[in-house]
């Protein structure tokens, strides 16, 4: 039982050592400004006390009965002990500054100790003439409940008094009886306010670390919030960036079509075939963004190829080849400064090579392709066959981009995309041009 209540710290070692100190502190502030008001109540107290010593004086009960006597002592020194240490706060300018712990401790401990041996003073008094100990007992329970005093603390200075009070009454209580009852009266009474003190002591660091408990949450709340707004505007301005970059490289494209007079509209029907295969062979919602990007932006590279080769109506010189086959590099090349169209340059520069590595820019073969090119590459030659080109009167039918898929199956064209295309085309999912 003794060691929990010396025992100070079960709760406080859940502090760390920057807690500790800053409850220590607020304790100091709260025992200092309670004690220093209490000492200015206490010595307008004492004083009408003295005065009414000197009525008692004047009385003559100060010859008759000893105890008069040693009640004014115990006054005058009640008196003086307060008046000390309130000169004492004022001197040591203890109510502005905010780091004079050591000064504040001092003056909380020295008029606890001694008001508490005044009014022993004033009980031992009151044995000659009344037998009671009813100032002590109140101000025990008082300093008890007052102040938030470690355990340690208390129980020395209840022990001091414990010593000193048996002393006094023994000396000055004649009769036994009486003197027994105050014995056992004081002990239970000086146990009772010991663990008092340590009941509201504890309650008090309770209520400081749920304090404390709170509080950091709210920190890293504030912290959280803080990120995840920090994030979201990141993300704000990533999307716009994006946006407006997107929204560029796209405006390129529409003015490319509207320089190749053959390709109006194409690339948004070359993603709306690709699209089609996509769902069709099931790929995931990335790849069907990188494709649908890849798809609108897989000829960007002609804005660099010059009209006359562009537009020409009829057959291409061998040289004027090699310039158009030079676009699917340049489109990768124009690409490549955008963050968003990092992953689909490998589409962009690889759509026009074919499954049997007679394509171009690298001739690369089969696999090696990557499959995503490839299906651009079927959706873009589907496009080329069903659209109105300058070159050719009319438009062909889809059934007959079909025959040219089947028939460059495995040559230009990967198998397995001509099948899952015509897969897609006769579950009406693509609607032919008209
Ligand atoms: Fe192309």
């Amino acid at each position: 039982m003794l060691r929990t209540i010396i025992n100070l710290g079960f709760l406080k070692n859940s502090m760390n050592e920057g807690q500790k100190t800053e409850f220590d502190r607020e304790l100091i502030n709260i025992n200092y400004n309670r004690s220093k008001h209490l000492s200015n109540l206490l010595l307008f107290v004492f004083l009408v006390l003295i005065f009414t010593d000197y009525l008692n004086y004047n009385k003559g009960l100060w010859e008759g009965v000893p105890g008069y006597r040693l009640l004014f002592f115990s006054h005058l020194f009640l008196t003086i002990e307060t008046l000390l240490v309130i000169i004492y706060s004022f001197f040591a300018r203890l109510q502005s500054p905010l780091d004079k712990y050591g000064e504040k401790r001092f003056f909380v401990t020295s008029f606890s100790y001694l008001t508490l041996i005044g009014t022993i003073m004033s009980s031992i008094a009151d044995q000659y003439m009344n037998g009671q100990i009813t100032v002590f007992v109140l101000s025990s329970l008082f300093f008890a409940i007052v102040n938030y005093q470690k355990p340690l603390f208390n129980i020395i200075m209840y022990l001091i008094s414990y010593v000193i009070f048996i002393i006094g009454i023994t000396y000055a209580q004649a009769d036994p009886d009486v003197l027994r009852g105050h014995y056992i009266n004081i002990t239970v009474l000086l146990i009772l306010a010991v663990f008092l003190s340590r009941i509201l002591y504890s309650a008090k660091v309770k209520d400081f670390i749920s304090g404390k408990t709170i509080e950091q949450q709210n920190i890293k709340l504030e912290k959280t919030n803080q990120e995840l707004s920090n994030a979201n505007k990141n993300l704000n301005e990533s999307l716009l960036a994006l946006d407006e970059s997107q929204n560029i490289i796209f405006t390129l494209t529409l003015t490319l079509e509207s320089k190749d007079t053959n390709t109006h509209g194409h690339s948004e029907r070359v993603a709306e075939f690709a699209m089609a295969l996509a769902e069709n062979l099931g790929l995931s919602d990335k790849e069907k963004v990188n494709l649908w990007r890849a798809a609108i932006l897989h000829d960007i590279g002609k804005i660099g190829i010059p009209d006359a080769i562009l537009n020409k109506p009829s057959a291409l010189t061998e040289d004027e080849w090699s310039v158009m086959k030079s676009h699917p590099g340049r489109g990768a090349e124009i690409c490549s400064k955008l963050k968003f169209a990092r992953g689909i340059l490998p589409i962009i520069k690889y759509h026009h090579e074919h499954f049997d590595g007679r394509g171009y820019p690298e001739g690369l073969k089969g696999d090696s392709i990557p499959f995503l090119a490839r299906i651009v590459s079927v959706a873009d030659t589907v496009d080329a066959i069903t659209s109105p080109r300058t070159y050719r009167s009319q438009p062909r039918t889809m059934e007959q981009a079909i025959e040219e898929l089947e028939r460059c199956s495995g040559t230009q064209f990967d198998p397995v995309l001509v099948e899952s295309f015509i897969e897609v085309y006769k579950s009406n999912a693509i609607v032919p041009l008209t």
